[in-house]
């Protein structure tokens, strides 16, 4: 598979002297990256199984796009995020920023990959100290890596003017005093404050109402431009992740299950579980929306999943190749559209292999 070859179309064309992989490399490339957590149990904390939320996930970030991030809850999207961070450690696999490998000798350090790429969480509250003034905790990074205290106050009334919050009137603010939506507009001028060039949005937007998250939605949009940034955002809302994608990840029990461009994806999905996903979506048009949801049952343990294709359980078109053989990420007819079964995959022994599905 080549799912993390660039898709030319998505590469900023803006120029960012930060730049050290030149514009086709992308922001961000991780390689099979796998995390598996232990689980204890007995007086002695005996290791008694593992879940598997990561499995060998590799995929590319392009400079300047959004990747949109989807799956059931329990899939391993934040857990992917917080490898991606380095807030977690992997058990194995790579991270390449930039055309970096992250850690090691060679590569850029944790500390700069941290300063280049910031993440928003969807608990607004809990990412912000309450006993700080919001301007402090916008100014405690910069302060942190060098910055003296007035230039970073300064910088941090500026970014509250960006994030459309007067910095006169809320700077001295603590969290407790604003609203769900004003507080994540805190964290994501925080989140700038080192000025990154990549952004990981973990249901940023989930917790807020409607009307907020549309203003918030159409504010990343804006600093995305302004800041020149890349942005992987995580949501289980298939309508905002359509909204604001480039392309679109399809995650399914720790692996991806597929990847391409966001119309490829909402209107020719090829993988199954991806169709069924979008199927229950809730549509905008109650015309549209559907009585009985296309998946059932809940997905399987993490701790034990199905042999050969994780989604067989579940599958519809499942047959004895699909409990043998581990489905790979092969390319389908699109360019930059990569799918993980059997059928997309001409010879695979799936009697629907090659055929159009
Ligand atoms: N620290 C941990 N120890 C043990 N298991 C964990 C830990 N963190 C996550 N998990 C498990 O890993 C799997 C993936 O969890 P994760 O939080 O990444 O899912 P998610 O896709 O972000 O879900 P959601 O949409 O609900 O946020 C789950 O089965 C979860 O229970
Ligand atoms: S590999 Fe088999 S079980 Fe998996 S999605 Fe494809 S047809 Fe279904
Ligand atoms: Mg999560």
């Amino acid at each position: 598979m080549n799912a993390t070859a660039p898709a030319s179309a998505a590469i900023t064309e803006q120029i960012d002297e930060r730049d050290r992989g030149g514009k086709r490399q992308p922001m961000l490339i991780a390689d099979k990256l796998k995390k598996y957590f232990p689980i204890r149990s007995g007086v002695l904390q005996r290791q008694v199984g593992e879940v598997k939320a990561v499995d060998e996930v590799s995929f590319a970030v392009l400079k300047g796009e959004t990747l949109g991030i989807v799956g059931e809850s329990g899939c391993g999207k934040s857990t992917l995020a917080r490898l991606l961070m380095h807030l977690i450690p992997k058990d194995s696999g790579d991270l390449i920023f930039d055309g970096d490998p992250v850690g090691g000798v060679r590569g850029i350090t944790l500390r700069e990959l941290r300063r280049n790429m910031q993440m928003v969480f969807q608990d607004s509250y809990s990412s912000l100290n309450p006993r700080l003034p919001v301007q402090d905790s916008i100014a405690y990074g910069p302060r942190v890596h060098g910055m003296d205290y007035k230039d970073a106050r300064k910088l941090a009334a500026d970014l509250l003017d960006k994030v459309g919050l007067r910095a006169a009137m809320f700077g001295a603010r603590y969290p407790h005093e604003l609203s769900g939506g004003q507080k994540q507009r805190v964290n994501i001028a925080r989140a700038l404050a080192l000025n990154p060039r990549m952004l990981i949005l973990d249901e940023a937007v989930s917790a807020l109402d409607k009307s907020v998250e549309a203003q918030v939605l159409n504010l990343l949009a804006h600093l995305k431009r302004e800041f020149n940034l890349t942005y992987l955002f995580i949501s289980h809302d298939l309508n905002v992740v359509q909204y604001i994608s480039d392309r679109v990840l399809v995650m399914y029990l720790g692996q991806v299950v597929e990847i391409g461009p966001v119309d490829d994806i909402y209107n020719a999905p090829r993988h199954p579980y991806s169709r069924a996903l979008l199927e229950s979506r809730l549509s905008m048009d109650p015309a549209q929306r559907v009585i009985e949801p296309p998946i059932s049952g809940d997905p399987p343990n993490p701790i034990n999943p199905p042999s050969g294709c994780r989604f067989r359980t579940r599958c519809a078109f499942a047959e004895d190749i699909c409990a043998s053989s581990t489905p790979l990420l092969g390319a389908v007819s699109t360019q930059n559209h990569f799918v993980a079964c059997h059928m997309a995959s001409a010879g695979s022994g799936h009697s629907k292999a090659g055929l159009a599905h």
